[in-house]
């Protein structure tokens, strides 16, 4: 028998207790920074060396930040699954916990990129020096998907949705579209579920809420889904 195909959506709050803020739980602060003058393509254009700085810090922190509890039951999953993750994070802790099929809506941290986007290479945690180049001669810059920015993978990860037995939405406050927006295709049979300890709103009906933190609700989640099988 072929195996179920589950889909985890994730958002910040899988990798809160890893040691990495949220976005939305800090009055639109992220770390101390507007999210406009550093998560916009605006932003870039405006002061590309505080940008710089900004995402080489992240990335120096992730380096030091390893997968939690739920990252791994993630990756367990695939042992009974056929898993996708469509995550919208920038970390690497979905990979470092083993899950294989994962789809980055919102770019890597541990990749640079030029400009216009089409050259794209891995830097591992290492910084990006202000000033770098690019082989095309534009801004070396970090390859994230900033507000103002198209989703490249967008419709990737709708093929993923639209073909999974169960979707499990987990830490994100679905206030950032078009990710927000992907729980629609999600087949009308399929099972949903969504882990976070404050339940964001969301308008689809037949969603099974586990209000608890990340780690705790994937336990939880592992016991219901055994049971229904
Ligand atoms: N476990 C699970 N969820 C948690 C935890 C935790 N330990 N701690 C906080 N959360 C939840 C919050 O309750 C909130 O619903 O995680 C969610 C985080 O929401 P956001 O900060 O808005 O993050 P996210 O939804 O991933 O943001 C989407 O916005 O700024 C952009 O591109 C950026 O990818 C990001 C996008």
């Amino acid at each position: 028998m072929s195996k179920k195909k589950v889909v985890f959506l994730t958002g910040a709050g899988i990798s809160a207790e890893s040691g990495i803020s949220t976005f939305r739980d800090s009055d639109g602060l992220w770390e101390n920074h507007n999210v406009e003058d550093v998560a916009s393509i605006d932003g870039w254009y405006r002061n590309p060396d505080l940008v710089i700085d900004f995402y080489n810090e992240r990335r120096r922190q992730l380096k030091n930040c390893i997968p939690n509890k739920a990252h791994l039951i993630v990756a367990e999953f695939e042992k009974d699954f056929d898993v996708t993750v469509v995550t919208q994070n920038v970390d690497n802790l979905h990979e470092r916990a083993g899950s294989s099929k994962i789809i980055h809506l919102h770019g890597e941290l541990t990749k640079a990129c030029n400009e216009s986007k089409t050259f794209v290479t891995d830097i591992g945690y290492n910084d990006i020096s202000k000033g770098s180049r690019a082989a095309d001669g534009s801004k070396l810059r970090p390859f994230i998907v900033w507000f103002g920015e198209a989703v490249p993978l967008l419709e990737t990860a709708i093929h993923e949705i639209e073909k999974c037995n169960i979707l499990v939405i987990i830490g994100t406050s679905l206030a950032v579209y078009p990710a927000a927006g992907l729980v629609h295709y999600a087949p009308k049979h399929s099972e949903i579920y969504l882990i976070d300890p404050k339940i964001p709103n969301v308008s689809s009906s037949n969603i099974f809420f586990i209000e608890e933190k990340a780690t705790v609700g994937m336990e939880k989640l592992v016991d219901i889904i055994k049971k229904n099988d």
